[in-house]
């Protein structure tokens, strides 16, 4: 059966003195707690192999925000799948919808990233999710589909198995503004159609399809309690231990 995961987004935000000491909080935390749940943290590019020395990674996984769509080369900043990979980061979120939005990521680019993620054992954190105007126009059932199958109907059974999916209307990110339990679970829902239309229940059943934007301690028990919301992605309250730690205590 699929996965229960809580997944920590700390995007631009620590240095790496601070995401070190946060890192530490986490993994100390989860060792007095029988977290019910996988519980990963995706951190900065700059943080991941110091924050890989200090955490235990069979209680805590790791996972960069990001990855080059190539393999490697004259592309000044970038930073590889294979380079992730080497710090010991076995995560990385792609396509989150602030690399849509800021940075042009394309299904087309995405498809890259994915196939290279995958290449090098990385799990990729898939993010979909329609914008306020989709929201209100009636349309973000079919939006969310076609990210869904432009970004990832290429692959084989095989390797969509291995991608974790995560549901964040872009409406609802760090606004304070979470969707309900129930427009969640609908989406969720429909997401798990989607995928079983072209690979099958059984694939579709064991995917694992988070849910983000604004999920807080207060409201992750119900959201979490939805049949096919299996998890979050967590932003701003990712960045504080206690905070965290609620969300994933609520499994
Ligand atoms: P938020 O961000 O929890 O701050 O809304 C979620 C995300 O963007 O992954």
């Amino acid at each position: 059966m699929r996965k229960n995961i809580v997944a920590g987004n700390w995007k631009m935000n620590t240095t790496l003195q601070e995401g070190v000491k946060l890192a530490e909080e986490v993994n100390e935390a989860l060792k007095n707690t029988s977290a019910k749940c996988d519980v990963v943290i995706c951190t900065p590019f700059t943080h991941l192999a110091s924050v890989a020395s200090v955490i235990d990674a069979n209680i805590l996984g790791l996972g960069a925000e990001n990855c080059a769509d190539h393999v490697s080369g004259a592309y000044t900043g970038e930073v590889s799948a294979a380079m992730v990979a080497s710090t010991g980061a076995r995560y990385v979120i792609l396509g989150h919808s602030e690399r849509r939005q800021y940075y042009g990521e394309t299904a087309e680019t995405l498809r890259e990233k994915v196939a290279l993620a995958l290449a090098n054992g990385l799990t990729p954190i898939f993010c979909i999710g329609e914008v306020l105007a989709e929201r209100e126009n009636g349309t973000y059932n079919e939006v969310v589909k076609a990210q869904i199958v432009d970004g990832l109907f290429q692959l084989s059974a095989e390797d969509f198995g291995k991608i974790i999916l995560a549901y964040e209307p872009v409406w609802a990110i760090g606004t304070g503004k979470t969707a309900t339990a129930d427009q969640a679970q609908d989406m969720h829902a429909h997401i798990r159609n989607v995928i079983a239309d072209k690979y099958g229940k059984e694939i579709a059943d064991n995917t694992s399809i988070l849910y983000g934007g604004s999920c807080k301690a207060s409201n992750a028990p119900e959201l979490f309690s939805k049949p096919d919301v299996d998890g979050g992605l967590i932003g701003g309250a990712s960045l504080k231990c206690a905070d965290f730690m609620g969300i994933v205590n609520a499994f």
